[in-house]
């Protein structure tokens, strides 16, 4: 599997290993500065920009997951290369055709998607594609620096709402898929059970954490001035204009994470009780 390190990856290697399936992960981490994954995980090195770096890792693979944050320019040769080895793909892309505001702003890495989807389809491999929306985890990376450091989370778009998936559930959804030949050629929108809007997923964190924390709304402008250290403008940009054309509407929910998992999906509130720990200041001790 690719992305093994990252936030949906993690999760997919614990569902594998769990079923007693083999897992053989490929990371760009060199052996000295090891990417700290469970035993029973075999570990390759390789870089889907380097895409014969992929060869000796797909000797024997029968499925893979494929996560892709890389620079799009060697997906050509990578997916040919899978469809010579394996026989099962399942991509983490993006909901990109659903037609709902949220999803519908331009934006570089949805048509990147859609090349991938292409490329694949173009092979023999039985594909199955995961859509999901928002992340839960979203959450950590925009809002723990500011939790850590006080009570005020200061954002714009309070009102906006949206249907956080844990990544525990697209993780589940993802080992269903490599597994089961039901999901071939299946095409997943995948969400959270309910609709949440941005201040109320700070809310929810405050309630994990027992302290009750203040939602600023800014302006865009601000929040493009405050931002400007943290990330380029470009995805700064991506996401103001996804929230602004979202203002209003409902968000847009599937039952389809309950339907293959026959279970209901995890609520935010249970992913922040969860997560809890990554929103507390970090102590001396670590
Ligand atoms: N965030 C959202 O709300 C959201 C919503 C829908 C879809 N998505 C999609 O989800 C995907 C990201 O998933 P994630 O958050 O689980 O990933 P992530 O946490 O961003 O981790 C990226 C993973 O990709 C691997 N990687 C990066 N460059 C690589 C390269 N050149 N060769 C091989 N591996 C490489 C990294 O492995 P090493 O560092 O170990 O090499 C790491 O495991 C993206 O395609 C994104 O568009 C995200």
């Amino acid at each position: 599997m690719t992305g093994a390190t990252g936030r949906v990856g993690r999760e997919l290697v614990h569902e594998l290993l769990a079923s007693g399936l083999p897992v053989r992960a490929l990371t760009r981490r060199p052996a000295s500065s090891p990417a700290d994954l469970p035993a029973g995980v075999e570990v390759v090195t390789g870089d889907l920009t380097v895409p014969e770096s992929l060869d000796a890792g797909l000797q024997g693979v029968t499925a893979v997951f494929l996560v892709w944050t890389a620079p799009p320019e060697t997906a050509p040769a990578v997916v040919a290369r899978l469809a010579e080895h394996a026989r099962r793909v399942v991509l983490l892309s993006s909901p990109h055709q659903t037609p709902h505001p949220f999803f519908q702003q331009p934006n570089r890495m949805a048509a990147f998607h859609a090349e991938l989807e292409r490329l694949i389809a173009e092979t023999r491999l039985e594909a199955t594609i995961l859509r999901p929306g928002m992340f839960a985890s979203n959450a950590r990376l925009w809002w723990a620096p500011q939790i850590q450091r006080g009570d005020v989370v200061r954002w714009p778009y309070g009102s906006v709402e949206t249907a956080p998936v844990d990544e525990r559930d697209i993780a589940a959804v993802a080992a269903r898929a490599l597994t089961e030949d039901r999901h071939i050629g299946g095409d997943y929108v995948l969400t959270g059970p309910h609709a949440i809007s941005q201040a109320g997923q700070v809310e929810a964190i405050g309630v994990a954490l027992g302290r009750r924390l203040q939602f600023v709304e800014l302006s865009p402008d601000d929040f493009r001035r405050e931002m400007a250290d943290r990330a380029p403008a470009p995805a700064i940009n991506m996401l103001l204009n996804a929230w602004q054309a979202a203002s209003g509407y409902p968000a847009f929910l599937t039952s389809t994470v309950a339907d293959i998992l026959g279970r209901p999906a995890r609520t935010f509130q249970q992913w922040a009780v969860e997560h809890a720990e990554d929103f507390r200041a970090p102590t001396a001790d670590g």
